[in-house]
């Protein structure tokens, strides 16, 4: 497979307390993107960090940040998320009503537009908006917690997507999010994945653990 492989630990696993740290140590150890995953207690069972917190990690690497937006209305905070210093807005369909509309908007930010499509939201929900998109996430596992199961389905949406992206002959990230580690990580790139979202299996052990952790991650082993 000739695609490069780029890993994006998602810092929902890195020690909150020290989340500056957590983030140069994680880029330190190879990091491509740092994943950040914005939850509203409402979209999904869980909150966790709003623009503010984007704004202050900002200085902290010059990664491509690739921020998760999780929250319905998704709409209200994209400028705020963008002036905040994210890279990548990524919004789920069901969060966006007009989707097509907030894709605009995201790239009118001067941003690059991501679509997350959640275990059972079908392909088909990209099929009119594929021209605005720069990233399509697929979740496997329900987005809200970190450190779930990898759900099989997804290897399967994956290889459609992938044929989908080749077939528009741009460069459409193909990013999976959940239940990565060593065994699901090999499977999603084969199946066509090119980024790879993983908060435990990027973060277990530690910071001296990070780059052996990235590494295994990217070249499966
Ligand atoms: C889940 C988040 C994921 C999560 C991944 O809602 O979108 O990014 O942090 O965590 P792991 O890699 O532990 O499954
Ligand atoms: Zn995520």
């Amino acid at each position: 497979m000739s695609r490069p492989v780029r890993i994006a630990p998602s810092i929902l696993s890195a020690d909150f307390a020290a989340l500056g740290a957590e983030v140069r140590a994680i880029d330190a150890a190879g990091a491509d993107y740092i994943h950040v995953d914005v939850m509203d207690g409402h979209f999904v069972p869980n909150l966790t960090i709003g623009p503010a917190v984007v704004k202050a990690l900002r200085p902290h690497t010059a990664k491509v940040m690739d921020v998760h937006l999780m929250i319905a209305p998704a709409d209200p905070y994209l400028d705020a998320f963008a002036e905040a210093g994210a890279d990548i807005l990524s919004i789920h369909p069901e969060a966006s009503p007009h989707l097509h509309r907030s894709l605009q908007r995201i790239k009118a930010l001067g941003k690059r537009a991501g679509v997350v499509l959640n275990p059972a939201t079908p392909v088909s929900a990209l099929d009119h908006v594929m021209d605005l998109v720069d990233l399509i996430l697929v979740m496997s596992v329900n987005p809200g917690f970190g450190g779930q199961a990898f759900i099989d389905s997804a290897l399967p949406k994956i290889e459609r997507l992938r044929a989908m992206i080749d077939a528009t002959g741009r460069a459409i990230d193909l990013e999976v999010d959940g239940g990565i580690d060593m065994t699901t990580a090999p499977r999603a790139l084969a199946a066509g994945a090119d980024v790879l979202v993983a908060g435990t299996a990027s973060f277990r052990g530690g910071p001296s653990a990070y780059a052996g952790n990235i590494a295994a991650l990217r070249h499966g082993g």
